[in-house]
């Protein structure tokens, strides 16, 4: 069997997200533009090559797969996908098969996730407030992604809250946010925005860093560092107060660069090996080569070959966003 995936600076790759399209039916203010181009149908990967892409890096031992958008419930037969993806699962070859939602079609596949093995989901949700749920979004409807949520953990499934933090918007409802989550039993973790593309405000005017948001807490609240990881960016911390946790991810106010594990593959099939960096590899072109995985394994050992230190994400008036692409092209 081929070795596993180990970059230049001994980080071992066992977290793969894949985003199975740029599309999304929200558009929310941090992430896409109100008018976006996505990329065109027919650069696609098809559902099989996407299963062969994600056994190639099962093979070289990821672990751990989290299947991403745009929305990745938009796509149409991604629970083929899922499905098929499962026996990765059975085999215990991944430990995790997730996926990171706006949660608008929840209520409907709540049912076939949880029968296809995915044990646990992170649903976006950045306010409570239906108002400011559909300025945020610019389409979403809250009562909608509250129903997907109701059906997700119905199913058997482990919800964790996804909120960005968002100066003036959602900035005093965070430590509600976090009581409505944790009084549910779900994770909420707050996420500090990062510069990916071009929006239509300025950044500036949405980023607050989460050292300020923990400070405020932490005068209502008895917060405590946990050892926990998910395998992911995120730090967790006990509330003595409310019994739940909370993550933190702080791209901005404290790089976690250092622990990276993951690479991720947008729905063309190209593989960046940061969300901060534009370099890139093409896994697409190795594949449709030929019928064997050689070409494939060997473009994807010398794009981890080249897995950057980390980002240099920075958030300025006057600068452009440290990235080009969107974060809806790589799904975070
Ligand atoms: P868990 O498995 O629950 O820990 O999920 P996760 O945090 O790995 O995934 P999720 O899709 O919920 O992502 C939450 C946020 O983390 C999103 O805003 C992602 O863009 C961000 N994120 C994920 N990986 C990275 C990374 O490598 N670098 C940075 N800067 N942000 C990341
Ligand atoms: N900065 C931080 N988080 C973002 N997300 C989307 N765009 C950005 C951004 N620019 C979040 C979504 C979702 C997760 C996949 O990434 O809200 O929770
Ligand atoms: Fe869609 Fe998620 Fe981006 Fe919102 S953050 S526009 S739900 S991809």
């Amino acid at each position: 069997s081929l070795p596993p995936l180990v970059d230049p600076f001994q980080r071992a790759i066992t977290y793969l997200r894949v985003s199975v399209t740029d599309r999304c039916d929200f558009r929310c203010v941090y992430c896409m533009a109100e008018d976006m181009t996505f990329l065109p149908k027919r650069d696609l990967l098809s559902l099989e090559e996407l299963d062969r892409l994600c056994s190639a890096f099962i093979s070289r031992g990821v672990r751990k797969l989290r299947l991403t958008g745009g929305e990745p419930l938009v796509r149409r037969d991604l629970m083929t996908l899922i499905r098929g993806l499962s026996r990765h699962l059975d085999s215990g070859a991944l430990e995790e098969l997730t996926l990171t939602t706006n949660g608008s079609q929840l209520a409907r596949y709540a049912t076939e996730l949880a029968e296809a093995g995915v044990r646990r989901i992170n649903v976006s949700v950045d306010t409570l407030k239906p108002d400011l749920f559909r300025t945020i979004t610019r389409r979403g409807d809250l009562g909608r992604v509250l129903d997907g949520i109701s059906a997700a953990r119905a199913a058997g499934i482990h919800v964790k809250i996804n909120a960005v933090a968002l100066k003036d918007q959602n900035e005093d409802e965070l430590a509600d946010m976090m009581v409505w989550a944790h009084g549910h039993g779900m994770d909420l973790t707050l996420i500090e925005t990062m510069p990916l593309g071009e929006i239509d405000g300025d950044r500036t005017d949405q980023y607050l860093p989460l050292s300020l948001v923990r400070a405020r807490l932490a005068q209502r609240f008895t917060l405590t560092d946990l050892p926990d990881r998910t395998g992911g960016p995120a730090r967790y911390v006990h509330v003595a107060e409310t019994g739940g946790r909370l993550g933190l991810i702080t791209p901005m106010t404290h790089n976690f660069c250092e622990s990276c594990n993951r690479v991720r593959v947008t729905c063309t099939g190209t593989l960046f090996m940061c969300l901060g960096q534009e370099d890139a590899a093409d896994l697409r072109g190795p594949m449709r080569q030929s019928e064997g995985d050689e070409a494939l394994h060997d473009a994807i050992e010398r794009a981890i070959a080249r897995k950057p230190k980390g980002h240099d994400f920075i958030i300025d008036r006057q600068q452009k966003p440290s990235v080009g692409r969107h974060m809806s092209v790589t799904g975070g």
